[in-house]
């Protein structure tokens, strides 16, 4: 058999296994390792075919994806610059993904979400399963939930969230088939998403998106997803939500809440310069490039954010106990 029709046929059995669920989105497992652990990576706003470090990047990660054993990795979007893929064919795959990320220690499943650069392509070719059949790490799904055992990563399509995109595209055009209209797409999705965070019942939970909730850099905050998808992860006690979209490796906490903001968008081009204070609590700030790597057990999570040499510049250390959880 062909391996574009095994992949095709594995992505539609997929589809179908998890299509009865009471949420419409796309469910996957992934387990932990035989101790219970979990490691990953998580790289963002990269895809710029090696330039402005991105191999840097890459090779540091490699090592540090080796010396941890990760599982796997995950890209908060922004995964082709400029303008996405053109199509399946496009090579920039092959240049910014497959022939980039090589080193042994990367060898591992992705999971990806789109940025706002990758909707300005042809999205559907990135979310294809026939990428698969070029290099089998890829996964991009708009929303997804993984189930890893001991954390729930809910993955969330933040691009279509963003008004401006929508009425303001200065010259860019935006794939929106198969989400316009916009208010449907996202009541819809923000209802699938706070089902899914109320029946899981993973030790940790979070959410992964392209967009900043909170961010000291140059983009700022995104005031749409403060407004209707940050209540829903205070409501529903999420640990982390990470993003990409800044340039930059950032790791702000809320003083209202238990969440942290984690930015991981140091994939390649950088150092914008930029450093706009918000009123939650800034914990580190990195412009430039680099990459986190997280180790989680059921009952604690390490996040360490490293630069582009490898070098670890800050550590978060959360702790539960999960008496419930028995
Ligand atoms: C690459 O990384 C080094 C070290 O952080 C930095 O000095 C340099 O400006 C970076 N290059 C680019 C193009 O960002």
């Amino acid at each position: 058999m062909a391996p574009s029709f095994v992949a095709l046929s594995l992505f539609i059995l997929q589809s179908f296994l998890f299509s009865s669920s009471s949420s419409e989105l796309h469910r996957f497992d992934h387990p932990a390792k035989k101790d219970g652990s979990l490691s990953l990576l998580v790289v963002g706003d990269w895809g710029r075919k090696g330039l402005y470090n991105q191999s840097q990047v890459a090779e540091k990660m490699g090592e540090i994806g080796k010396e941890l054993d990760i599982d796997f990795v995950i890209s908060t979007g922004d995964n082709f610059y400029e303008n996405g893929l053109t199509g399946v064919d496009d090579t920039a795959f092959e240049e910014s993904f497959a022939n980039i990320f090589t080193a042994e220690g990367l060898q591992k499943q992705w999971y990806a979400v789109l940025g706002n650069h990758d909707y300005r392509g042809d999205v559907l070719s990135q979310l294809s399963p026939i990428l698969q059949t070029i290099d089998s790490r890829w996964l991009c799904l708009r929303s997804f939930i993984l189930h890893a055992e001991i954390a729930d990563f809910i993955f969330v399509d933040t691009t279509p969230f963003v008004v401006k995109y929508w009425t303001q595209s200065e010259g860019h055009l935006y794939d929106w088939r198969e989400v316009s209209p916009r208010e449907q797409y996202i009541d819809n999705l923000l209802k699938e998403l706070n089902e899914a965070l109320i029946e899981s019942r993973a030790p940790w939970k979070f959410v992964v998106g392209h967009h900043t909730m909170r961010s000291v850099s140059e983009h700022g905050d995104t005031e749409e997803l403060l407004e209707n998808l940050l209540p829903i992860l205070k409501e529903n006690g999420v640990d982390l939500y990470i993003n990409g979209h800044d340039h930059c490796l950032q790791h702000i906490s809320s003083r209202d809440s238990s969440l942290h903001y984690l930015t991981s968008g140091g994939g390649s081009k950088a150092w914008r310069g930029i450093y706009i204070p918000n009123d939650d609590k800034l914990q580190f700030f990195y412009d430039g490039q680099g990459f986190l790597s997280m180790q989680l057990t059921k009952t604690s999570v390490t996040t360490v954010f490293n630069d582009a040499f490898g070098q670890a510049l800050h550590e978060l250390s959360l702790t539960k106990q999960f008496l419930n959880y028995l």
